[in-house]
């Protein structure tokens, strides 16, 4: 099987906005619920209607997202703090445990955190940084997926949205290279779990990746210092293709890796 090639999101899927009331009754996950791309998507899902469960590593910055989603009228949101690179099999199981018994279930999870470093030679990676970036970046994204996997299958309308980043570029280091088996992982998912389909014909839950393309982040400073403040997008300009694979727009569509050009 050949890895699915990236597909430029249509202008539909890049115009897509969510109405109030649209995942009302959902819930939804989203790890790196704290970065620069995660909160904008956490105040989408939620301004929708959606219970949205934070996954990240600082309690005080959850703290502070949380009480902003609820300023804004949202649905009470839980917070799950997470240092990826550390987590184990246990603590994923725990998650969807807690999502099982405290919200009833899970519909959708989304994978944002990410881990990278300043761009340098593969031979100058330490290989201490090679292994945190692979665990946050794919092993991380494999165990929250599997943990959560039967609570999705149980949903009636199920998303799983890996980040995805398409060029491995020189100097991209672990980072560039985690997210080529980020690719992989999320084509082989979608291929294991496509035979599973609704009355309908269409996939019970659809994976998905979605490369955002640059945006005005920590992650993309750290890969650019040099850049200015307007020479990337902010990541809300940037959100409505990874909504509409969220929300299902193509009943059909799973397996794919869009990017936004
Ligand atoms: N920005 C871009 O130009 C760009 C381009 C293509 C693809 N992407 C992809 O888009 C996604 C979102 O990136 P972003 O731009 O929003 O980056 P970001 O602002 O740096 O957010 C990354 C998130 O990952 C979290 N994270 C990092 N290490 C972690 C760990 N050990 N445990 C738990 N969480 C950890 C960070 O936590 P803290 O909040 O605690 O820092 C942060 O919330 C990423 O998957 C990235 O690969 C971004």
């Amino acid at each position: 099987m050949l890895l699915p090639p990236y597909q430029s999101a249509s202008a539909t899927q890049r115009s897509f906005e969510l109405q109030p009331g649209d995942f009302a009754g959902r819930v939804i996950a989203v790890t790196g619920a704290t970065g620069g791309l995660g909160t904008q998507l956490c105040h989408a899902l939620a301004t929708a209607g959606a219970t949205v469960v934070m996954i990240a590593r600082s309690e005080k910055r959850l703290d502070a997202l949380y009480d902003a989603l609820l300023a804004a009228s949202a649905p009470t949101p839980v917070q799950v703090p997470l240092a990826q690179d550390k987590a184990a099999e246990a603590d994923y199981a725990e998650l969807s445990g807690l999502l099982a018994s405290e919200l009833g279930g899970l519909d959708a999870l989304v994978h944002t955190a990410a881990c990278s470093a300043a761009p340098m030679p593969l031979g100058d990676v330490s290989q201490a940084d090679w292994a945190r970036m692979f665990a946050v970046n794919v092993s991380a994204a494999r165990l929250a997926s599997l943990a959560c996997l039967p609570l999705l299958r149980a949903s009636s309308l199920a998303s799983l949205v890996f980040l995805l980043d398409y060029k491995p570029n020189a100097y991209w280091g672990a980072y560039g290279v985690s997210k080529q088996a980020l690719h992989a992982l999320m084509s082989m998912l979608a291929d294991e779990t496509e035979g599973m389909r609704d009355g309908s014909g269409h996939p019970r839950l659809a994976v998905n990746g979605y490369d955002p393309g640059p945006m005005r982040t920590a992650l993309r400073r750290k890969a650019f210092p040099g850049e200015l403040e307007n020479q990337s997008p902010q990541p809300s300009a940037r959100l409505g293709p990874l909504l509409s694979l969220v929300a299902r727009t193509d009943r059909q569509q799973t397996g794919s890796a869009l990017y936004h050009d």
